[in-house]
């Protein structure tokens, strides 16, 4: 038996923080257990590159953004190894492998007959990389990142996600499990239910990005480029020896923030493209720390290098998960950790074996 498991690949503005490494140790147990019990185990982990985020940021460091991604790709990984993350493959969506499955999976829905061109006016959020409408602005501004959209008006290319409603529907329907927790399947549902709108999936004007096969002057929109990376790792398009081991993955581990992108856009997507869903979607909570969002402008974030140089990483993953149940949000400070730690690893098993 086969496990496929992987988890968002992550935007390199910035490097990882609790949050990040929370999804990874989570994941990571899921790919150890399944690893003991015989499984096959494939893990995935990797970078989102083609963000404006990510080339706004390299031009602050002034540097080149293809090259200041290789320094933040050693970054990450870094941690990542601090953090004793037993990763197979880790993915850059600036690798030729992942420009060709991208490329590939976008010319089969093309023709298949689901991408056409259109006029798009509306507003963007360059934090969240996606178009917004105007109901969902609070007071003007994306209610994630309390920034102001761009206000866009192009011609480009679209995804005609809203011939799939009824189809994603059923399969979620057959397939009890897709989405969990459950409170997040019933969420997609009422989005699907509410009527999908066609996406847009290009950016015109853009060189940061992968061409569009069939229009140079537009880059793939950077969600659609991402969430390829699933397959591309694989080898998808190319040579598919690991694509026939491994694909449809057993499990995508992901953030409860992205999950319209992931439960509705990316099955949608592969369903246009000819080829199957994943087999399940897992939506975990967030940290917070003293009851408050961690954030930069707080200064209240905790590095997981800190931590896992502070407990070990082994020990990092047991309070982690101990502390923060994978499917739900929760909170943690220095002092529950201390105390677990304290607890239940120094003192019963400390104890236990001595
Ligand atoms: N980079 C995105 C984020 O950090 C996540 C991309 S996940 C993928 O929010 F599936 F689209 F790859």
């Amino acid at each position: 038996m086969k496990f496929y498991i992987t988890t968002a690949i992550d935007y390199v503005n910035q490097r990882p923080h609790l949050g990040t490494a929370y999804e990874k140790i989570g994941a990571d147990c899921m790919a150890r257990y399944k690893r003991l019990c015989g499984y096959d185990t494939y893990f995935l982990m990797g970078n989102d590159e083609h963000s404006t985020n990510v080339e706004r940021e390299a031009k602050r460091k002034g540097l080149d953004t293809f090259e200041y991604c290789r320094r933040m790709s050693k970054e990450f990984q870094d941690v990542w190894k601090e953090l004793s993350i037993s990763y197979d493959d880790f993915i850059h969506t600036t690798e030729q492998r992942h420009i060709t499955a991208v490329s590939t999976l976008f010319e089969r829905i093309h023709e298949n007959g689901y991408i056409y061109k259109g006029a798009y006016e509306g507003l963007y959020c360059e934090s969240c990389e996606e178009f917004i409408s105007e109901k969902d602005l609070v007071e003007g501004l994306c209610p994630r990142h309390k920034q102001q959209p761009v206000a866009i008006s192009e011609e480009n290319y679209f995804f005609a996600l809203s011939r799939f409603e009824d189809r994603l529907l059923e399969h979620i329907a057959e397939n009890p499990g897709f989405i969990s927790p459950k409170i997040r399947e019933n969420e997609v549902v009422n989005v699907i239910k509410g009527g999908l709108e066609d996406v847009s999936i290009s950016r015109a004007g853009k060189s940061w990005g992968i061409p569009l096969p069939i229009d140079a002057g537009h880059v793939i929109y950077v969600w659609f480029d991402a969430l390829t990376n699933y397959i591309s790792a694989l080898g998808y398009g190319a040579d598919g020896d690991l694509f026939d081991r491994y694909w449809p993955a057993d499990v995508h581990v992901i953030g409860k923030d992205i999950t319209r992108f992931h439960c509705v856009i990316w099955p949608a997507m592969l369903m246009a493209g000819g080829v199957e869903p994943p087999r399940s979607i897992f939506a975990h909570g967030f940290i917070s720390l003293g009851g408050e969002k961690m954030s930069k402008t707080r200064g209240n974030i905790l590095d997981p290098s800190k931590m896992a140089g502070a407990f070990g990483p082994d020990g990092l993953r047991y309070l982690l998960m101990r502390e923060v149940p994978f499917d739900r949000d929760g909170d943690i400070s220095v002092e529950t950790l201390l105390a677990r730690y304290n607890a239940d690893l120094a003192n019963e098993l400390g104890n236990l074996f001595s």
